[in-house]
């Protein structure tokens, strides 16, 4: 497992500061992710929007990564994933996702700031699709 820096502690707290902003009225299920650009002290961060049209609905680690290559930003160093609801695994639509982007990028997962996981996004999806 790679190593946990306090840089991760802190994409984990932001990630989970942005739980109440998560739409999930149909799973109940909120979602908060905070993305760190390479190379820059820079995070954008995103929640699940859902929708009652259940299938437009999106997860917040592809709600972070849309507005960074909005802002310009197209490389990432890691990104924090916390759920309202214990560790959540990052779903494979948003493992593909990422990939497009920086499929080296650290994956931190896990319980609360005191029991992170990190994982670099190529071994958590080892066969992305491309082009
Ligand atoms: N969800 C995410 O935001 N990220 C994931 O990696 C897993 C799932 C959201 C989508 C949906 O709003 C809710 O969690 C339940 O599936």
């Amino acid at each position: 497992m790679a190593e946990i820096t306090e840089r991760y502690r802190d994409l984990f707290i932001q990630a989970k500061q942005m739980l109440k902003n998560a739409y999930a009225p149909y799973s109940g299920f909120p979602v908060g992710a905070a993305l760190l650009v390479k190379g820059e002290d820079k995070v954008f961060t995103g929640v699940n929007v859902e929708n009652a049209s259940y299938g437009a609905a999106i997860c917040a680690e592809r709600t972070a990564c849309t507005a960074a290559v909005a802002a310009g930003y197209r490389e990432f160093e890691a990104v924090a994933v916390v759920s309202g609801r214990g560790a959540v695994p990052m779903c494979g639509i948003c493992r593909q996702f990422l990939s497009e982007f920086s499929p080296e990028m650290d994956v931190i997962t896990g319980e609360d700031e005191d029991h992170l996981e990190v994982r670099k996004l190529c071994e958590l999806l080892p066969e992305s699709f491309k082009l």
